[in-house]
């Protein structure tokens, strides 16, 4: 096992971990589908809850709606009308809290991330027993996030996705069985010139981690 894996990969890895970051500004200049197809690979490789979809092949899903495709607009104006719903229905709940004032931001503005970048990509992952088709999606857009740091294509996750699972307006547009699969997705493309991201404050190794 581990054949031909040696310290130049490691460093390799090293180099591409540190330069994964949230990217929330794209470039109209598409990545060229082979690149597209070659993150997508990466993602089928992930690891998955394989005692939760035995006997499923078809329990990962993965759906591309390049902003070319007028699917785009139908897909963005579904997400925006549901966050309306959602943050209709929880206002009523809880008030104007900062979520709730963020979907209805969402609701006028659209989804970050659909509609805005080059490539829309879904993952849909059959749900299942134990309950671990979110986990099993997150290792897939992990190793899709990897990938596309590695070929210079910038990433970022449209958490909103998750919630438009049980959608029957939404799966159908997506030619998926309503319920059946956990949802998630992420904006794919080049960052926009000059883009960079915010300082972020990672987790301390010395406060976050204790050796028993
Ligand atoms: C579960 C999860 C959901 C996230 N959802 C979104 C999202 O919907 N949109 C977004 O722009 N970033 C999203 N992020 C990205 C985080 O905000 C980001 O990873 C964090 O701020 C650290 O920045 P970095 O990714 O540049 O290292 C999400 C991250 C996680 C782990």
């Amino acid at each position: 096992m581990f054949e031909g894996i040696n310290e130049q990969h490691g460093r390799a890895l090293d180099d591409i971990l540190k330069a994964r970051r949230t990217v929330r500004a794209f470039s109209p200049k598409a990545p060229g589908k082979e690149d597209i197809e070659a993150v997508i690979r990466a993602g089928l490789i992930a690891p998955f809850g394989a005692l939760a979809v035995a006997g499923k092949p078809d329990f990962r899903k993965v759906i591309v709606i390049p902003n070319s495709s007028p699917v785009i607009v139908t897909a963005a104006n579904i997400m925006k009308n549901r966050a309306g719903h959602f943050a209709g229905e929880l206002e009523k709940k809880i008030g104007l809290a900062p979520f709730v004032q963020n979907l209805k931001r969402v609701a006028q503005q659209g989804v970050p991330g659909v509609g805005n970048a080059p490539y829309y990509i879904i993952v849909g992952e059959r749900k299942g027993t134990p309950p671990v088709a979110a986990q099993s999606i997150s290792y897939c857009l992990h190793n899709m996030w990897l990938k596309a740091t590695s070929l210079g294509i910038g990433f970022q996750l449209v958490s909103a996705t998750a919630q438009m699972d049980s959608d029957p307006e939404f799966c159908k547009l997506l030619g998926l069985p309503c319920a059946e699969y956990a949802l998630d997705g992420c904006a794919l493309g080049y960052p926009a010139e000059g883009y960079q991201p915010p300082q972020v404050d990672y987790p301390d190794y010395d406060i976050s981690v204790a050796w028993l």
